[in-house]
Order: C-alpha cells, then sequence, then structure tokens
C-alpha cells in the first residue's frame, strides 16, 4: 500500500466490486456483447470519458485521455476484453450469473472492472500524465476468430507505443503477478482429418477399407511428431479430441472423423507441425487404401511479450508496492489469447494477476461452472494499469 495510486484503488474497492458484480450478473456470448457495451460506455461517460463505439461494427469500444496540455507523444493502450462463456454458472453467489447457460468464467467482467478502474484512477490525474492513454475493451476473446484483429484492422493501435493486457488468473495466489519475456501464450490451430474408406459388413473386412483401423493409425502416427519431428529446444502439443465414426456392431463405416488441436510457441514449429499432420495423416491412409482430408484452421497466433514492455509492467507493479517474491516468471502457457494480434503490431506485455484464495473458495480452474475470484485483486489490477499508463514518458 505504498503508493498513491495503490491507496486510491483500494479507496475505489467497493465500486470495483459492484461493477465486476453488475458484469458478472449479465453476462453475454462472443460477439453478443451489446448490453455489456452499453454499460460500459455509460460508466466511461460517467467518468468523463467520450468513447468510440462500435468500432468496425463488433461491440468494441475505445476511449482516450488526453495529457494536457496534449502533446503528440505516443499512447500507451491498456485492453481489457468482454465476452462470457457458454456455462451453466454454479457458484451460488449472490452476484451469480442471471442468464441459465453464459457465465464468466474466465474472469472477464474482473478485466472490464479494473480497467474500468484504471480509467477512473487516471481521469483524476490528467495533469500527471505525459502521454495520451487508449483504453480498449475488446468483444468475443473466447470465439475464434477473435475480436482482437478486427479492432486492430481498424486502428485502434494507431498512435499507441505500447499495449498491456491483464488476465486475471486463479490457479496463483491474490496479490501475485505472472508474467514472462518472448512466447507467453500458445498459437492454435483446430484440426479436422476425415478418413474416407469403403464401408461393408464387418464379418467380411476383405471387400472394404476400413476407416476405423486407419483412424487409429493415424492417431497413433501423429503422436510421432512432437517426439521426432520437434527439436528438444522447442515445444508442441498435438492432441486429437475427438473420434466420430461407426453406427453399428456389425457394419464397416465408410468414413471417420477426428478432431484435435495444435499448440505451438513459433511460427516455424506451427508450420512444422502442419505440415507433418498433413503427411502424416494423408500418407497412412493412401497405404492402406484410404484417403485422408486434412483441414487446419488458423487459430490466434503466439502471445510473444516484448522485453521492454514487460519491464516497464513490472517496474509499474513494484512502484504499486507489489513485493519481489509475488512477481513470478511463469512458463509459457498453452491457452491461446486474441492479445497475440496486438503484440504483433505494437511492443506488448500480456500479464496473469492472481485471483486464487482457497479461505474463499476461489480456487476452481478457468472455464469451471465454479469458477470465482477473490475480488481483493480488482485494485492490484486497475492500479496496477494506471501506474502503467502514468509512467510513460513522452517521446
Ligand atoms: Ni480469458
Amino acid at each position: 500500500m505504498s503508493s498513491p495510486i495503490r491507496a486510491a484503488a483500494e479507496a475505489l474497492s467497493d465500486t470495483l466490486t459492484a461493477w465486476r458484480r453488475h458484469l458478472h450478473a449479465h453476462p453475454e456470448l462472443s460477439g453478443e456483447e451489446a448490453e455489456t457495451a452499453a454499460y460500459i460506455s455509460a460508466e466511461l461517460r460517467r467518468l468523463g470519458y467520450e468513447p468510440r463505439e462500435q468500432i468496425a461494427g463488433t461491440h468494441g469500444l475505445t476511449a482516450d485521455l488526453l495529457p494536457d496540455p496534449s502533446t503528440a507523444a505516443p499512447a500507451t493502450a491498456l485492453r481489457a476484453d468482454m465476452d462470457a462463456l457458454p456455462i451453466n454458472e454454479e457458484t451460488g453467489a449472490p452476484y451469480a450469473s442471471r442468464r441459465p447457460g453464459v457465465m464468466h468464467a474466465c474472469g472477464h467482467d474482473a478485466h472490464m472492472a479494473m480497467l474500468l478502474g484504471a480509467a477512473a484512477l487516471l481521469a483524476g490525474r490528467r495533469s500527471e500524465l505525459r502521454a495520451p492513454v487508449r483504453l480498449i475493451f475488446q468483444p468475443s476473446e473466447e470465439r475464434s476468430p477473435g475480436g482482437a484483429a478486427p479492432l486492430v484492422a481498424a486502428g485502434v493501435l494507431d498512435g499507441v507505443a505500447d499495449v498491456f493486457g491483464l488476465h486475471i488468473w486463479s490457479q496463483m495466489p491474490v496479490g501475485a503477478l505472472g508474467t514472462r519475456v518472448g512466447p507467453f501464450m500458445s498459437a492454435t490451430n483446430e484440426l479436422r482429418i476425415t478418413i474416407s474408406g469403403r464401408g461393408g459388413h464387418a464379418a467380411m473386412p476383405q471387400q472394404c477399407v476400413d476407416p476405423i483401423v486407419v483412424a487409429a493409425e493415424v492417431i497413433l502416427a501423429l503422436q510421432t511428431i512432437v517426439s521426432r519431428s520437434i527439436a528438444m529446444t522447442d515445444s508442441a502439443v498435438v492432441s486429437i479430441t475427438q473420434v466420430h465414426g461407426g453406427t453399428a456392431g456389425n457394419v464397416i463405416p465408410e468414413t471417420v472423423e477426428l478432431r484435435g488441436t495444435i499448440r505451438t510457441l513459433s511460427e516455424s514449429v506451427r508450420a512444422i507441425v502442419c505440415a507433418r499432420v498433413h503427411e502424416l495423416a494423408t500418407g497412412v491412409a493412401r497405404n492402406y487404401g484410404a484417403a485422408a482430408e486434412v483441414a487446419i484452421r488458423d487459430g490466434y497466433p503466439t502471445v510473444v511479450n516484448d522485453a521492454n514492455a514487460v519491464a516497464r509492467a513490472l517496474a509499474a507493479a513494484r512502484a504499486i508496492g507489489i513485493a519481489e517474491s509475488d512477481i513470478v516468471t511463469m512458463p509459457p502457457q498453452g491457452g491461446g489469447e486474441d492479445f497475440a494480434y496486438y503484440a504483433q503490431k505494437v511492443p506488448g506485455a500480456f500479464l496473469f494477476l492472481g485471483g486464487r484464495n482457497e479461505a474463499k473458495g476461489c480456487c476452481h480452474p478457468h472455464h469451471h461452472p465454479k469458477f470465482d475470484i477473490d475480488e481483493a485483486a480488482l485494485p492490484i489490477g486497475a492500479a496496477l494499469l494506471a501506474q502503467v499508463a502514468l509512467d510513460r514518458q513522452p517521446g
């Protein structure tokens, strides 16, 4: 509690909690965040901002705060995502979702509340700002192709020097902050393989080309990509997550469909893995007289954190009193994040903010029906975002 910003953020705790609980109770799915956007916009206007709404025809909005007197210095951008998940909430909390089947189970409600908190903290400190601040509220992070790419294409990073994003993290204790320099969140690819054989009577396999046996060989062959085609210093995941085929115990089906996901941390490894999936699936199928049609769809690219941006975020963390022992260098994560598109355009830092508190029952993983966070994280996140913006020097 060593800094004025942190003290001001702690004094704002009730408001931060109210924002978060309102958003939590009224979750909206990816691409459907109309009420969320209207709520955010109204709160920003109440704080004195003039938000730009419906960017690129989405529910995304931005709001700028210019230093006084205004300068031509490039801006610091702060980003929060807005969408919820198709999950039926089971927390039993008084602020639980009022919409059956829709839940803020990843903490994006907290992200919006913290960014509103930063907006409130900065609005009262305009005279201390030496560069503009751009607040970015982004829809549709949970559903590929995501809301970030259209916002970036629409120019939300024009005039921006660097960008910061916070993700609350239920696997890390409240008060802790985790990040890393370099590749942090994985590139994702969705995989679909359709194996076509020749169906028939299960008692006469010699007349058939059994796509079930071919699928089994393909699944095993794919396991060799990570172990045999990727260098020990690189990493990747290839997971087959669905196998669909067959209708009866005595029928060999015509086709089997496999689905799965690929996770990688660099474009070069991503290219190798995708190429090998294609080669192995088609090659194995051909060996058995079957055919494999491989469709690999690009998800988000790798989130690559910039060293200077991470340094700036950690300096801000120390400035608001986060202890050195609470700053964690995390390993690269298997999850994907469309923050990647911002960090491709300008130097960026994506950070995880601890939200775990077992005593309060906040310990379930993200995307779980009982997911919840310790709201004591909210003022820490709001202070951190505000401090990053205040620390920016002109030029
Ligand atoms: Ni999330």
